[in-house]
């Protein structure tokens, strides 16, 4: 169980987790297609992409089912206090996370 929720930072399309296991931040975006992640189901530390099932590991993001095979982004976060702090490198903020090829 858990949940997930989407954030619009500059251009960052950003997921954060709640689940049994802590908090991650992630790109919102599947690797596979564009879809949202944080529609997504969540089991332990993975969260299942709505649209085609792929599993991704929050904790590294890495694809473990296919269809999708890239990882998605891991971002680093901490709790201080109150605040869930995620450290975004400059570069997600000015070009989003996807990168069309
Ligand atoms: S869009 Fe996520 S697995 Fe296809």
């Amino acid at each position: 169980m858990g949940q997930g929720k989407s954030f619009k930072v500059d251009k960052l399309e950003l997921a954060i987790f709640h689940t049994e296991d802590g908090y991650f931040a992630t790109s919102n975006i599947c690797s596979h297609e564009y879809e949202h992640l944080s529609d997504g189901w969540l089991e332990g530390s993975l969260i299942e992409c709505p649209r085609h099932g792929s599993q991704f590991d929050l904790k590294t993001g890495e694809a473990l089912t296919l269809p999708a095979t890239d990882p998605i982004e891991v971002f680093e976060l901490k709790i201080e206090g109150d605040d869930i702090v995620v450290s975004i490198p400059e570069d997600y903020l000015t070009s989003g996370v996807r990168k069309e090829s």
